[in-house]
């Protein structure tokens, strides 16, 4: 969702800004620009589309200037189009901005009556307006900047800079996310530290409320009370190498072949090499007395919570509600107070998401965030932190972050299971070892890279897609139907297997393939009659399967796909890497923009 970045450089501004949204460019945007004080006056640029028509409008007419901020824009109010494209200016001010003004109509009403005239249709030009007409009362822009924020309500994050003032930047954070990067006589800010990277490693992340003065060699932060405070300042390790491509074609495809060692690295943390033994940190409640787990997520870490529940619940006898995260707070949940509620997140600031934590917190819940993101505003708002260590995620499509989502929700089931003495310790020792043994048994599944790309040749050229599966392998059916949609555009449902004689059966049809997903495992005898019902109605089956299965139903199948026999307990990780394969290679024969899926965002900052 829309990025931010700002300097008060020492050189030439704009090529850097220009970097540092390319940087961005994963969080999902339709249009963008740049702004910059030209001998002390706001010079833009503006264009809708890719950051390379950016690039061509600023090659065309270059933008000089040290000052400057810059801006993605994920359409929220007024179309994609140069006029609604960041940063909106007038003679005084330019301003960049991230979430959304809800009282803007207010304001904008407010300040047309005062003469104020309008040349978009965003709700972020009123805040241009608001600073204007505050510095032309007479107030310094560090005090204007101060009370137009406390005018505006919703969540936002904020950056403006100020014409004649070519040393200041002044930003805020009331939501959305923002870290200042320190550098030797200049100084940045960017919605995160990726943005950041090659600039600075120096970084220290505001607090909700906060707002900002900075100038080449100063950094002065306020709180939502206005007092001065200061923030930690932090050394990331985040470097360019990290956030490359390598070898690989697209983000996508490098994150999907990271799994072995992502998943390895974040099982790792709480499976003990040596003793296979499984720790969590502490936590803030009692597993052995626990009545209830509450998870909240959206997108697919709310399919990794599904999986989580039917875990949690099978291993620890421990009952769990799962809630898609933008439903939680409005179906007004009964929660008992100390009670635990985990929300699941890659970024840790999808604001569904970190909105339920809030209204859980306030309900008196204990708080345990599975993010991927150490700094985000759900791993600081938490009062446990279980980390995924699946590095930058930059493919808005998810997938390493979603497996290692899936490594510490199985770590929890099985920490669960042993404090409530839910499991015998022969049982917990082979389920130790099924899950040691998942890094290599994903490498295997992404040995099958060609019967994959074959399927794709099968699945590309349909309109509708059914995914199939039962027990752990639904919520990986849902995944798989929500990887194909997000990037090759096909419309994909994915069903639990025995519901399909209620009501999609009547989608069968030749051109609408089925995917199925049967690990042998105690669902596999009825699935299998689920594919004889397809095929009995002309249906098209690519089975996913381990050779047991294959040998079993594989006649029934178009085409099938094995993946390593495992303990049941692990195969909802293992299956997931199949269908988020398929869904690459569907989307690269389609031709795609697999990273940059068209309407999409990776971290949904607005509600
Ligand atoms: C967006 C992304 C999805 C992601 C979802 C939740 O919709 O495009 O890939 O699953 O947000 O994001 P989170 O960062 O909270 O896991």
């Amino acid at each position: 969702m829309c990025g931010i970045v700002g300097i008060v450089g020492k050189g030439a501004a704009t090529p850097l800004l220009v970097d540092g949204l390319k940087r961005l460019e994963y969080r999902g945007y339709d249009s963008a620009g740049v702004a910059t004080l030209v001998k002390g006056k706001i010079e833009r640029r503006r264009a809708s589309g890719r950051i390379a028509a950016l690039e061509e409008r600023v090659n065309a007419e270059p933008l000089g200037g040290r000052t400057g901020i810059a801006h993605t824009r994920w359409a929220t109010h007024g179309a994609p189009v140069e006029n609604n494209a960041h940063p909106h200016a007038t003679d005084k001010v330019a301003i960049v901005h991230n979430g959304i003004i809800e009282n803007f109509a207010e304001l904008k009403a407010e300040l047309a009556a005062k003469g104020r005239v309008f040349a978009s249709e965003t709700d972020s030009e009123v805040i241009a307006h608001l600073l204007t007409v505050l510095i032309d009362e007479g107030m310094a822009p560090e005090a204007a900047f101060g009370a137009a924020l406390k005018r505006l309500h919703g969540a936002f994050a904020v950056a403006a800079i100020v014409a004649g003032h070519e040393d200041l930047l002044l930003a805020a954070r009331r939501g959305s996310p923002l870290a200042i990067g320190y550098g030797d006589g200049e100084m940045f800010v960017g919605s995160d530290a990726l943005a950041l990277a090659p600039l600075t490693r120096k970084i220290s992340y505001l607090d909700d409320g906060d707002w900002v003065v900075v100038t080449g060699s100063t950094v002065t932060i306020h709180d939502h009370n206005d007092i001065q405070v200061t923030r930690a300042i932090k050394e990331t390790a985040l470097s360019g190498a990290l956030i490359g491509k390598g070898n690989f074609q697209h983000f996508m495809q490098k994150e999907i072949f990271e799994q072995p060692a992502v998943i390895g690295d974040t099982l790792r943390v709480y499976v003990n090499p040596a003793t296979r033994a499984v720790a969590l940190p502490d936590l803030p409640v009692d597993l052995k007395t626990l009545n209830r787990i509450q998870l909240v997520a959206c997108g697919t870490s709310y399919y990794a919570g599904l999986v989580g529940h039917y875990w949690i619940e099978r291993l620890a006898r421990l009952p769990v509600d799962v809630d898609i995260a933008s439903e939680f707070r409005y179906r007004d949940p009964i929660l008992e107070k100390g009670g635990l509620s985990m929300f699941v997140s890659q970024s840790g600031e999808t604001i569904d998401t970190l909105s339920a934590l809030r209204h859980a917190k306030a309900q008196g819940q204990k708080i345990a965030a599975i993010v991927n993101v150490p700094e985000s505003s759900m791993a600081r708002e938490a009062d446990v932190v279980l980390p995924t260590h699946a590095g930058p995620e930059i493919g808005v499509a998810s997938t390493k972050a979603f497996t290692t989502q899936l490594s510490v929700l199985a770590s929890f089931a099985f920490a669960a299971a042993k404090a409530r003495g839910t499991m015998s310790a022969a049982a917990l020792n082979e389920l130790a070892g099924a899950i040691y043994e998942i890094p290599e048994k994903v490498s295997a599944v992404l040995a099958m890279d060609e019967a994959i790309r074959a399927a794709a040749e099968i699945v590309a050229p349909a309109r509708d897609v059914l995914y199939l599966g039962r027990g752990t392998s639904y919520p990986i059916a849902m995944e798989g139907a929500l990887k194909l949609k997000e990037i090759s555009y096909i419309h994909a449902e994915g069903y639990p297997a025995g519901e399909m004689k209620h009501g999609p059966i009547a989608l069968i049809a030749s051109d609408v393939p089925v995917i199925v997903l049967a690990p042998s495992d105690e669902w596999f005898e009825k699935t299998a009659s689920n594919i004889q019902e397809t095929k009995a109605r002309g249906g098209q089956v690519i089975l996913i399967a381990d050779a047991k299965g294959i040998a079993k139903a594989g006649s029934l199948a178009t085409a099938t796909i094995e993946i390593p026999e495992s303990h049941p307990f692990v195969t909802p990780i293992l299956y997931s890497i199949p269908v988020q394969l398929l869904a690459y290679y569907v989307a690269i024969r389609k031709g795609t923009d697999v990273d940059k899926p068209r309407n999409l965002a990776k971290s949904v900052t607005v509600e």
